[in-house]
């Protein structure tokens, strides 16, 4: 049985990744330092899964701890998550973005090359591509300047990355660019536990239907959209973590490569469409008020996938209505937990 490294394991995408990797027969071992996750993550794992999965609280920027984690384990492969991820938190604090960021990656890299570690899955964004002159966006989309600190941070560390790939003979990596990931594991027992105000989107509306928020803000409804609303591609979580776990297989069977994949639905829906999803598949009410444009937004964007489709092996199977239908499960179950 192959070990891998999941460092920010016990993260939204992170958690659902160690559930399907479980599924496919590896052993995950979670490093996290729970800075920006919750504990009782580990709790739904163990429900869904029968056992508690290997969990070791590290902070991945501390070298030393990162070494020793290495040295006991013989790791197959690394799947790195551990970063931050609000685009409008990194505009506000990019200083804290770049540390944790490009220092988390260096580490693990360093680590890989000293034990011997080859296969390196990385987690990206697709904030990469700024705000793309075309869409959808493929992998040969150029990567315009980021609209915000987080996206810088992800640039570079994906440049970080095939540098060392193409210094370190029989090493591969694949860049995973995520679009954005929501949802719920349909089980209703592992999904998003943001801390305080959600930053992203459906933990806000879910959180807002059951009560928890007065009303949602849209962040501007003056884009050049059709509804004047931001557009992304949602993609949901269980079959983003699915993706993770293809790409180990292709990293054994292309050493020496480093090579970006777009993971989305492939299609776009503005904020309003989001909203207007939610409360027809749930039942739920939605208050909204209009607000102003975020710092860190872009326009629109979403995904040309059909280079994970074929490289990966891999394509989702479920649309915006289950994910939205799975937050809510999971925000109703959220709400019966005890305060953490
Ligand atoms: C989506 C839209 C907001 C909250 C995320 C991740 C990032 C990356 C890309 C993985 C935007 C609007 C939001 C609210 C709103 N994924 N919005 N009111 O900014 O696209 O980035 O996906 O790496 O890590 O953070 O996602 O959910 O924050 O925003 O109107 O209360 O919803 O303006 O248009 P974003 P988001």
């Amino acid at each position: 049985m192959k070990k891998i490294l999941v460092t920010g394991g016990a993260g939204f995408i992170g958690s659902h990744t160690v559930i399907e990797l479980v599924g496919r027969g590896f052993i995950p071992v979670i490093a996290d330092n729970f800075s920006n996750s919750d504990r009782r993550v580990t709790d739904g794992l163990t429900s869904i899964l029968g056992h508690r999965p290997e969990t070791v609280m590290i902070d991945c920027t501390d070298s030393g701890a990162m070494e020793r984690l290495f040295a006991d384990h013989g790791f197959h492969a690394v799947i790195h998550f551990a970063a931050f991820k609000a685009v409008g938190e990194s505009v506000t604090d990019p200083l804290r973005y770049y540390r944790n960021n490009l220092l988390t990656t260096q580490v693990v890299l360093e680590c890989m090359r000293t034990y011997g570690v080859r296969h390196l899955v990385f987690s990206s964004s697709c904030t990469v591509y700024g705000q793309p002159d075309s869409l959808p966006v493929t992998e040969q989309s150029p990567l315009k300047p980021p609209v915000s600190p987080y996206g810088y941070t992800k640039q570079v560390c994906e440049h970080m990355v095939c540098d060392f790939v193409s210094a370190e003979p029989g090493f591969s990596a694949g860049l995973l660019r995520y679009f954005n990931p929501v949802g719920a594991h349909p089980s209703g027992l592992n999904g998003e536990l943001p801390y305080g105000v959600p930053s992203n989107l459906v933990p806000f509306i879910t959180q807002t239907a059951a009560g928890l928020r007065p009303a949602l803000t849209i962040f501007g409804s003056d884009y050049a959209t059709p509804d004047g609303t931001c557009i992304r591609d949602y993609i949901h979580v269980t079959d983003l973590a699915g993706a993770h776990v293809r790409a180990l297989d292709w990293l054994e069977a292309n050493p020496g490569k480093c090579e970006a994949f777009n993971l989305g639905q492939g299609r776009g829906h503005s904020v309003k469409e989001v909203i207007d999803t939610f409360e027809r598949v749930t039942g739920q009410h939605v208050p909204v008020v209009m607000g102003p444009r975020r710092a860190g937004d872009v326009e629109q964007i979403w995904a040309e996938v059909t280079k994970a489709n074929r490289a990966l092996n891999w394509h989702t199977e479920l649309g915006l209505e289950v994910a939205l239908a799975d937050a809510w499960r999971w925000q109703q179950y959220v709400n019966t937990l005890p305060a953490p």
